[in-house]
């Protein structure tokens, strides 16, 4: 039997106080994410229980504790201090995915600071302008990724301090404090930030259309929602082995890799390493995983290594397969059944709902293709995109929209009311989705309301690709849209009109792929550039992407003048 057992039951006894009680949330006062995910599951008794197995690239190990976690995230909470950081202070974390990552989000947490994770492929562009927005107080990163933070440190202002966590003994510059997780003085007991369900806790940035990365800004009592979800859609058990592959520099490595399966006790593994269908089965072997939280350009790339690597390998304790990113295909899930003997089971949402919002559950029959079904708890539609009022038709596409009030919502967008503004009509939240939904209330993704790119599933503005690319010297206009792909669902494409005096060249190709690669990330990069003498625009000089973006995929172009929104 799953955790959440009967589905409909489920539905019509919810409310979030029962999903409060379960967690303990609030009892003695406390509110904080950072308690939840350490102290109180030591007090519970299982403080010598496995929180993390890490793995890095190497196949080096390391095996922390829920005790460990709950000790060294106070060490980073007391250095945090003793610089002078304080509740409210944002601190980002900028690491690849090693043991100090996951632990200093809780010790920033525990001091009452807001957690800024930041992906660490990210290039010096596009860090600056994350760390301008949120007037970043602190860094805490590594010896790999230094060299970025000291190109960008003169052009923030706010930002006091550099933790490096593998210093030693190597000269740092001004602000910049060595802190070695293991080798601090260990500290027992603190005075963890006494915050209220209410108090920010996670800030974490997201592509939109228009205009810069907005930071989606969380409160603490988003673990009510977290924990629950985790529970009843990942369906996590205390002797689980419990593996998300998302990086923490996104949603799902921090709701779903960090907060999540701690809150519930869970242990949890992660893998440092780069994609290869045999390294990823012999970890699920080696380690034993029983609940696989991934994506599907990654399970696209294992069915493109097809049956023979899994068949060299013991995942028979695989138990429960979820994924969340992008559309899930039909294919997938049924090629899933047959590789795994299990079916992926979709789930769907955002950055800014914080967990789960849509999803296939344990034990409920699953459609492939769809994503599924409302939490319970969670009051969803399809919107008319004209009235946004609730599509009572079966099967007409409209737009996702979900009434506000569920604990991880985010609050507002960092400094930035009138774009939050933006995303609520007629007292529904608009996801930027499109879908339909059957008789059955099971929801169809049919595809994003706007012109950001889901690359690999991970969000890409275009804004941000065509404001970079214009730094390049050769750039005069730009447009950056999403083109079909096979693995990645979507990569980047970009349309460039050249200034005068600079020779379409595959050298030049080249050039731009790179400085767009090292400005601003591995994903932001185009695949492919289109050099034109000139770009589509409206009367009033907007460059038309969705007339491009519909030619890359083959569509209907059909009216032009409703492609020119502005
Ligand atoms: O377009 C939807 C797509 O990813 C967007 C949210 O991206 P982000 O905020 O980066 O969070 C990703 C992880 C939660 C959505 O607006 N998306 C997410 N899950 C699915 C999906 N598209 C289709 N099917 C899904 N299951």
């Amino acid at each position: 039997m799953s955790n959440i057992g009967s589905y409909e039951a489920r539905v019509k006894d919810f409310n979030w106080k029962m999903a409060e009680v379960e967690l303990g949330y609030g009892n003695n006062g406390k509110y904080n994410i950072g308690y939840y995910c350490s102290d109180r599951i030591c007090e519970m008794g299982n403080g010598t229980k496995a929180a993390l197995t890490w793995e890095g690239y190497t196949g080096e190990t390391k095996q922390y504790t829920f005790d460990d976690v709950r000790i060294y995230s106070n060490s980073f909470a007391t250095i945090l201090r003793e610089t002078g950081l304080e509740i409210g202070d944002r601190i980002c974390v900028f690491m690849d995915r090693i043991p100090e990552l996951y632990i200093s989000f809780v010790g920033i947490l525990k001091m009452g600071g807001i957690v800024q994770p930041l992906f660490s492929a990210f290039g010096e562009d596009a860090l600056v302008m994350r760390l301008e927005d949120a007037k970043t107080k602190a860094i805490i990163s590594t010896r790999k990724h230094l060299g970025k933070v000291r190109r960008i440190r003169s052009m923030l202002p706010e930002l006091l301090w550099v933790i490096v966590v593998d210093a030693g003994d190597r000269p740092l510059e001004r602000g910049e404090i060595a802190f070695s997780m293991e080798q601090a003085p260990k500290v027992d007991t603190i005075e963890i930030a006494n915050v209220g369900p209410e108090t920010p806790s996670v800030l974490h940035y997201t592509s939109g259309t228009t205009g810069k990365p907005k930071g989606a800004l969380h409160v603490h009592s988003s673990i009510v929602a977290q924990a629950i979800t985790s529970k009843w859609v990942l369906d996590v058990r205390p002797d689980d082995i419990y593996w998300c592959t998302a990086d923490p520099g996104w949603v799902t490595g921090t709701s779903y890799g960090i907060i999540g399966p701690w809150a519930n006790g869970i242990t949890q593994v992660v893998l440092d390493a780069g994609f290869s269908a045999n390294k990823w089965y012999a970890f699920i072997e080696k380690h034993k995983v029983t609940v696989w939280y991934s994506a599907p350009t990654a399970i696209r790339l294992l069915m493109k290594e097809g049956l023979e690597p899994v068949s060299k390998h013991n995942l028979s304790t695989l138990r429960h397969l979820i994924s969340v990113g992008e559309p899930l295909n039909a294919e997938a899930v049924i090629w899933s059944e047959k590789a795994y003997g299990k079916p992926f089971h979709d789930s769907y949402w955002q950055t800014e709902t914080g967990s789960i919002v849509i999803s296939n559950y344990p034990g409920m029959k699953i459609k492939p293709g769809s994503m599924g079904r409302p939490f319970p708890g969670i009051t969803a539609a399809v919107l008319n995109p004209k009235t946004y009022e609730p599509i009572q038709t079966v099967g007409t596409v409209g737009l996702i929209g979900l009434k506000p009030g569920w604990p991880s919502m985010f609050r507002m967008y960092w400094d930035n009311k009138e774009t939050y503004d933006k995303k609520f009509h007629n007292g529904w939240y608009i996801c930027g989705d499109r879908s339909s939904i059957d008789s059955e209330g099971y929801y169809w993704f049919v595809g994003r309301d706007d012109d950001v790119i889901n690359t690999a599933g991970h969000l890409v503005g275009p804004f941000e690709i065509e404001s970079a690319l214009l730094e390049h010297p050769s750039v005069a206009e730009s447009a950056a849209v999403g083109k079909p792909d096979p693995i990645n669902m979507e990569v980047v494409k970009a349309f460039i009109a050249l200034k005068p005096g600079f020779v379409r060249s595959d050298d030049l190709t080249m050039d731009i792929m790179n400085y767009i690669r090292k400005r601003l990330s591995p994903l932001a990069m185009p695949q492919e550039i289109e050099f034109v003498d000139s770009l589509p625009k409206t009367r009033s000089g907007k460059i038309m992407r969705r007339l491009l973006r519909a030619k890359e995929w083959g569509e209907e172009i059909g009216d032009i003048s409703t492609l020119e929104n502005d």
